[in-house]
């Protein structure tokens, strides 16, 4: 799996921008899927048809990631950029942006140099132009954060496991299921990042019974970390709740009945900011069953976002044995 998890986090897709992520999956589900559809958002749909008396299953992993827009051209030609999604603003400087055709530039900002901007308009990218006439980018033109894909030990990091580690469960549990009574319609949403907005319309169309958003949340295992009861290494986390949804009491007790049948570590998740795709899910047509099944990750929106691969491979399971069986709370 790592190498399948290899090929996601590296590839390019700011929000709105997730047309090479989506190539991937397609490639990958191919011949494993009874039907796959991309929508006028780009989320990419891809049904899992069941043998009948089951229920529909969306799963929703978002494709996107966070990423940085050209705003201005400076006459020297330095760029000025604004940002797609949450970055962290204390993570840029000497950082490397990559744009949708490999393009590379530096991140550096003008007000403490090696000290970190204060804001996002102190901080300039140099693609190594001398003028707005040799600028490779222009006023528009989107980059992701540049950094390879590294195995630490048990960890995995990445500019992206946010939620690429997502698509790969995802994905990952489709290619493993067997036989099911459900119809799971996996969705590889778009524009997460700036709002949940394309599983709102993904929802709306799919009109499932059941919804399960598969995304990373935020550990309280680090230095000096705010008391948080999710640790790296300990399991998938059950979200009960996060700073935009309680998740469907009947979809937790189901997540944790599986857990628990499949003897599998799992962790419960009460997030006090950030929020997932279930958000919107869950307030579309006249409401939607929906939960979260969480993907312990430190750094989160930093260069290096860090997972253990254990608890993605049981993440993979518990996926697996939810929508392997009638769905029951
Ligand atoms: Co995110
Ligand atoms: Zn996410």
């Amino acid at each position: 799996m790592k190498d399948l998890i290899k090929k996601l986090v590296e590839a390019f897709g700011p929000s709105g921008y997730e047309d090479q992520v989506r190539a991937i999956i397609q490639a990958e589900a191919a011949g494993k899927a009874d039907e796959i559809r991309t929508d006028n958002l780009g989320n990419l749909i891809v049904l899992k048809k069941g043998s009948g008396g089951g229920e529909r299953i969306m799963i929703s992993a978002h494709m996107d990631e966070i990423g940085l827009m050209v705003s201005y051209i400076d006459k020297k030609g330095f760029a000025r950029i604004g940002n797609i999604g949450g970055i962290a603003l204390a993570t840029l400087t000497g950082s490397r942006a990559r744009f949708a055709d490999g393009t590379i530039a530096v991140l550096y900002n003008e007000k403490d140099g090696w000290m970190g901007p204060g804001t996002l308009a102190e901080c300039f990218i140099d693609t190594g132009a001398t003028s707005p006439e040799d600028s490779p980018v222009k006023v528009g033109d989107v980059a992701c954060i540049h950094r390879p894909f590294e195995e630490l030990g048990g960890r995995l990091v990445s500019k992206a496991m946010d939620d690429r580690i997502g698509c790969a469960v995802a994905l990952q549990a489709l290619l493993d299921m067997a036989e099911s009574p459900n119809d799971v319609y996996f969705v590889f949403s778009t524009q997460e990042e700036v709002g949940c907005r394309g599983a709102m319309v993904a929802a709306f169309g799919i009109e499932p019974e059941v919804a399960v958003a598969v995304d990373v949340t935020l550990t309280g295992d680090i230095p000096l970390a705010k008391p948080m009861s999710v640790e790296l290494g300990k399991g998938p986390a059950v979200k009960v709740k996060d700073a935009g949804m309680l998740a469907h009491p009947g979809v937790k007790k189901w997540m944790v009945a599986t857990a628990e049948k499949l003897a599998l570590p799992y962790q419960l998740e009460v997030l006090t900011g950030g929020t997932t795709d279930a958000y919107t899910i869950q307030t579309s047509r006249d409401g939607i069953a929906a939960g979260c099944l969480s993907i312990p990750t430190r750094y989160v929106h930093s260069p290096s976002e860090m997972v253990d691969y254990n608890d993605v491979l049981n993440s993979v399971k518990l996926l697996v044995g939810m929508l392997s069986a009638p769905v029951s709370w």
